[in-house]
C-alpha cells in the first residue's frame, strides 16, 4: 500500500554520498602507490578515460571535502585503495598512502561528516593478481592483514566500515567491471572458488573490525529485487532462482555464515561448488555484520529459460541482463522506463528491495549507492542543468520514506556520486556526481569543480531532513 501518513526520517539518518578510490582519486602511481588491476586494465575501448588522473581527488581532497560540507553531507562513503596502502598487497605498508586516508578522515570529521570506509572496491593490487588473485588462499590472509592495517590506523576515527563492494557483481558480471577472467579448466568453478575466498576474507575482516570498540561493519553487495515476467509459476521459480544466485548467496553467507540452499543446489548441479577448507565454515559463522549496506540502481525481471538458451551473458554491462541457460531469461519490464544507458529505473522496486532485505535479515540498512548516469553538459556560465537526476533521486527518496514508514530500519542514504568520476566502463560520458568535474575522456581540461542543479537540490533536501524535495 502507499502510506498516506509518512513517518519522518529518523533523526540520526545519514544523508551522504559515495565514491570509490580508483574512480575518483587519480595519482595512480604517486607517493608509493602500487598498481591495481584497474590500472592494469587493457579492455577499455579506445578513447574511454582511464584511471590515471580520474577526478584528481587525490590532489584536491580538501576542496572536495569543503564542497561536501557545503552540500551538508552527514556521511561520505569512500573506498581505500589497497595498493596505495600496501603497494604489493601483502608486503610493506606505505606510510604516505595511509596518511592520505588519515587526512581525508580528519577533514571529514572536522566538517562533521561521518566517514563510511569501504576496504575494497574492485581494485585488487596487481601484485596479488599476478600471484593468482582471489583464486589463491593467500589473498584471504592478505585481505585480513590489510583490514587490520586499516583498523589499527583509522579505527579511532572511523565508525562505519564496509568490507567488499559489490562482490556479487564482480562474480556474476566481472567482465563489465574489467575484473580479469579466471583461468583454469572450468572458469565458472574457479569464479565460485574466488567467491568463497572473498566470503571467508570478508568474514575475517568483520571480526577484525569488531576488535575495535564501537566500530560497526557491513557487507556492501548490489541488491535488486527480481520480478517474475508473469504469474506463470515457472517464471516465479526463475525469479526466485535468480534472486538466490544474485542476491541471497552473498548475504546469507555474510549475515548468517551459511550458503543459501537454492544457490548451493545450483552450484552443485553444475560442478561449481568451491573447495571448503577446515576452518572456513567457522570463519564464516564468526563474521557477523552490524548492518547491511547495499547498492541499488535498478530491479530485474526474469522469465523461465527457453530450452536452448540464452547462454550466460551480461559481461558487457552489469545491469543489462541476458540470462543463463536452464536458469533464467532476462526480459525488459514494460512498466519501467530506462536511462540513457539502458538501465531500467524502478524507484518502487527500491522500496521492495528494502522490504525484502529487512524481512530476511532484520538488520539496519545503509544505502551505499543509487543514482543516475548521464552525459551532463557544462554551460558557459558554469551551471549544469540535470533535472533528470533530480527526478531520479527524488523518486528514490520518496520510496525510502515509504520503506521507513513500512517499519524498515534505514541508517542512511549515500547516492552515487559525491562528485563526477570515471564510470566502470563508460568513462566520463556517464556522469553521476552532484559536482561536475571539468574534463572529458581524453582532455583533462581544468579539472575544476562546478555545482550542478542537483547539488543545490540535495543541499536543500538535507537541510530540511528530507522534507523539501
Ligand atoms: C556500481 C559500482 O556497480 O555502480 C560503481 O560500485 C559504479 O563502481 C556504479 O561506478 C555505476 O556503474 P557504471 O558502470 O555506470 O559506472
Amino acid at each position: 500500500m502507499q502510506h498516506r501518513t509518512l513517518r519522518p526520517f529518523p533523526p540520526s539518518f545519514l544523508w551522504g554520498a559515495s565514491t570509490s578510490a580508483y574512480q575518483v582519486e587519480g595519482a595512480a602511481a604517486e607517493d608509493g602507490k602500487g598498481p591495481s588491476i584497474m590500472d592494469a586494465r587493457t579492455d577499455r575501448p579506445a578513447g574511454v578515460a582511464d584511471y590515471t588522473v580520474a577526478s584528481d581527488h587525490y590532489h584536491r581532497m580538501e576542496e572536495d571535502v569543503a564542497l561536501m560540507a557545503e552540500l551538508g553531507l552527514r556521511a561520505y562513503r569512500f573506498s581505500v585503495s589497497w595498493s596505495r596502502v600496501i603497494p604489493d598487497g601483502d608486503g610493506e605498508v606505505n606510510p604516505a598512502g595511509l596518511a592520505f586516508y588519515g587526512r581525508l578522515v580528519d577533514a571529514l570529521l572536522a566538517h562533521g561528516i561521518e566517514p563510511v570506509l569501504t576496504m575494497y572496491h574492485f581494485d585488487l593490487p596487481q601484485a596479488l593478481q599476478a600471484k593468482g588473485g582471489w583464486s589463491s588462499r593467500s589473498t584471504v590472509d592478505a585481505f585480513e592483514r590489510y583490514a587490520r592495517v586499516l583498523t589499527a590506523a583509522l579505527g579511532d576515527r572511523v565508525r562505519y566500515w564496509l568490507t567488499i563492494n559489490e562482490q556479487n557483481i564482480m562474480i556474476l558480471f566481472g567482465g563489465a567491471l574489467g575484473i580479469p577472467a579466471p583461468g583454469g579448466d572450468d572458469p565458472q568453478r574457479e569464479i565460485y572458488q574466488q567467491n568463497h575466498h572473498m566470503l571467508v576474507a570478508q568474514a575475517r575482516a568483520m571480526r577484525a573490525v569488531h576488535e575495535v570498540p564501537g566500530a560497526l561493519v557491513g557487507p556492501a553487495p548490489n541488491i535488486a529485487c527480481v520480478y517474475p515476467a508473469s504469474s506463470d509459476p515457472l517464471d516465479v521459480v526463475a525469479a526466485e532462482d535468480f534472486a538466490a544466485i544474485r542476491n541471497w548467496l552473498y548475504l546469507d553467507a555474510a549475515v548468517h555464515g551459511v550458503y543459501n540452499p537454492t544457490a548451493w543446489a545450483y552450484l552443485g548441479e553444475r560442478g561449481w561448488r568451491p573447495a571448503i577448507e577446515p576452518g572456513d565454515l567457522a570463519d564464516l559463522a564468526a563474521g557477523r555484520p552490524d548492518f547491511v549496506a547495499f547498492n541499488y540502481y535498478t530491479s530485474h525481471t526474469v522469465g523461465a529459460p527457453t530450452p536452448d538458451g540464452p547462454e550466460k551473458g551480461g559481461s558487457q554491462d552489469q545491469h543489462l541482463l541476458i540470462g543463463e541457460a536452464g536458469v533464467y531469461r532476462g526480459v525488459s519490464n514494460p512498466h519501467l522506463t530506462t536511462s540513457e544507458f539502458g538501465w531500467e529505473m524502478d524507484p518502487v522496486g527500491f522500496r521492495t528491495t528494502f522490504r525484502q532485505l529487512y524481512d530476511r535479515y532484520r538488520l539496519p540498512l545503509l544505502v551505499t549507492e543509487n543514482g543516475l548516469g548521464a552525459p551532463d553538459v557544462l554551460e558557459a556560465d558554469g551551471s549544469v542543468h540535470d533535472p533528470y537526476r533530480i527526478a531520479y533521486l527524488r523518486d528514490h527518496v520518496d520510496q525510502i520514506q515509504q520503506a521507513v514508514t513500512d517499519g524498515v530500519d534505514v541508517l542512511g542514504y549515500c547516492p552515487w556520486a559525491a562528485i563526477d568520476l570515471v564510470s566502470t566502463h563508460q568513462g566520463m560520458r556517464k556522469r553521476y556526481g552532484f559536482v561536475y568535474v571539468d574534463r572529458d575522456e581524453g582532455d583533462l581540461r581544468t579539472l575544476d569543480r562546478y555545482r550542478k542543479d542537483s547539488f543545490h537540490w540535495y543541499r536543500e533536501l538535507i537541510a530540511t531532513h528530507g522534507q523539501r524535495r
